[in-house]
């Protein structure tokens, strides 16, 4: 059947105006990628407007037309009549992986050859992922996990998982490669999150002290530091529940990288509400599921095009330099996962909050304060939580204390001559309380 749409192609095209000829076939486990050479004066903008009529003329839903980078080429990517997997196991054997030698290497799927695509995360250097339910996201984080325990050691490695929905990742609790247990209670992620941050001015004091500038510096030193890889599964949920998780995810962002933090974030919905533009800017490697509409297409990759993905793995990658690579997910099962963390097994030790000092203890980390929340002055906590809950409430707050300090005056005065002092105190109208309660805020924002 594929080969009688190949055949039929370029008369479809000639329906559009659109002149060119089949150059060259290449079957893909998800999709026929069938290479096009337009005639001269045939525009791509022109395949692109009418791509929806083509498929439709051809009798298949879910094509998707790209140009070939560096090529005067165009593609148009058929899925295949019966999508095949390709299981993680066989990703494992490739020399492509074997080979791969990068800081933080993961396997983001496998090309239309069915060859696996080697990626460096500390180069990315933070990993958004976006896609419908069902469509992958898990299974993609899993098999980036998995690459990375696959090529690294605990002592090279470690992870923070964050999982709001409670099930995706709960097999890799006690495991060497865990940082702290998985974090499914939503209260507890944005705390977490501030440890990574103050993790990561730990490990910048550190470089300070050792006059390096970044992990990689101060590792070829001879000394040992562990790169933190964080992944957060379903990130809008965690927004929706805290607001307070966007800061420290942006500042992560922003400057963890030198520190050796990596981020993987996976949403269902990749609005700016979930990914605000601060966050969005700072994570310009994205990967794409299929998404719900073209809308969500242009949030995550600046294009349309992830709304007509296949599903089950089937997503594009979207790099730093502006490359967009379509490739297929490897598969990895529950079992699979089972399987190749059990070398690792081991009692989980108590909640570690802090590796920075990892071996240096003896010489520079000593002085530095770490795991700050440990040490926190109820003052500051008071001011945390201060600026946490927002202006109005702040104002609500200095009103009570407005009316309590009236009352208790008004309540003393009261022995000599109650009631017309009373009357006095809670004559007080609310606008002088607000004007007062504008002035305190005032001053407070001034210290
Ligand atoms: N790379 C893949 N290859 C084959 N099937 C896949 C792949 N990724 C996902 N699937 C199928 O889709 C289902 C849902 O995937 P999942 O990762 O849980 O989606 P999401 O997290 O986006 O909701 C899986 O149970 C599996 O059957
Ligand atoms: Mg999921």
């Amino acid at each position: 059947m594929t080969t009688e749409l190949i055949n039929e192609l370029p008369e479809v095209l000639a329906h559009f105006d659109i002149f060119g000829k089949v150059v060259n076939v290449t079957q893909g486990p998800l999709i026929t990628d069938v290479e096009v050479e337009l005639e001269k004066g045939s525009k791509f903008a022109a395949v692109e407007k009418s791509i929806k009529d083509i498929a439709r003329e051809l009798g298949i839903s879910g094509i998707r037309v790209a140009m070939i980078p560096n090529s005067k080429n165009i593609s148009f990517e058929l899925p295949q009549e019966k999508p095949q997997s390709v299981p993680f196991s066989q990703v494992l054997k490739d020399d492509v992986f074997k080979e791969a030698d990068y800081a933080l290497p993961i396997c983001v799927g496998v090309n239309m050859h069915g060859k696996p695509l080697m990626k460096d995360l500390s180069k990315m250097p933070h990993l958004l992922v976006a896609g419908t339910t069902g469509s992958g996201k898990s299974v993609g984080l899993n098999s980036f996990i998995l690459s990375l325990i696959n090529k690294k050691t605990p002592d090279e490695l470690q992870f923070v998982l964050i999982d709001p929905k409670r099930i995706e990742f709960s097999m890799y609790n006690k495991q060497k490669y865990m940082l702290l247990p998985v974090i499914t209670e939503m209260s507890e992620a944005a705390q977490c999150l501030q440890n990574l941050c103050a993790e990561m001015d730990t490990r910048y004091a550190i470089f300070e002290q050792n006059m390096v500038r970044n992990i990689g510096e101060y590792v070829a030193k001879g000394k040992k530091m562990p790169y933190i890889v964080c992944v957060i599964d379903e990130f809008a949920d965690l927004m929706m529940f805290d607001k307070a998780v966007e800061k420290q995810v942006q500042r992560l962002a922003q400057k963890a990288r030198a520190a050796g933090i990596h981020l993987m974030i996976a949403t269902q919905r990749p609005s700016v509400n979930v990914i605000t533009g601060t966050v969005k800017a700072n994570l310009p490697t994205r990967l794409s599921y299929k998404v719900s509409s073209a809308t969500d297409s242009m949030t995550i990759l600046n294009t349309t095009g992830a709304e007509d993905l296949i599903g089950r793995g089937d997503s594009l990658l979207l790099e730093e330099n502006g490359t967009l690579t379509r490739i297929l997910g490897a598969y990895v099962s529950n079992d699979d996962i089972m399987q190749m963390l059990e070398p690792y097994r081991c009692e989980m030790e108590e909640k570690k909050l802090s590796i920075a000092t990892v071996e240096d203890t003896a010489n520079s980390a000593e002085n530095i304060e770490y795991a700050p929340e440990k040490k926190k002055s109820l003052w500051s906590r008071i001011a945390d939580f201060w600026d946490r809950i927002g202006r109005r409430n702040q104002t609500r707050i200095i009103n009570w204390i407005i009316t309590a300090v009236m009352a208790a005056f008004g309540f003393k005065a009261s022995s000599s001559n109650g009631t017309t002092r009373r009357r006095k105190t809670t004559s007080i109208s609310a606008t002088a309380k607000k004007e007062i309660a504008r002035q305190v805020l005032k001053s407070l924002k001034k210290k």
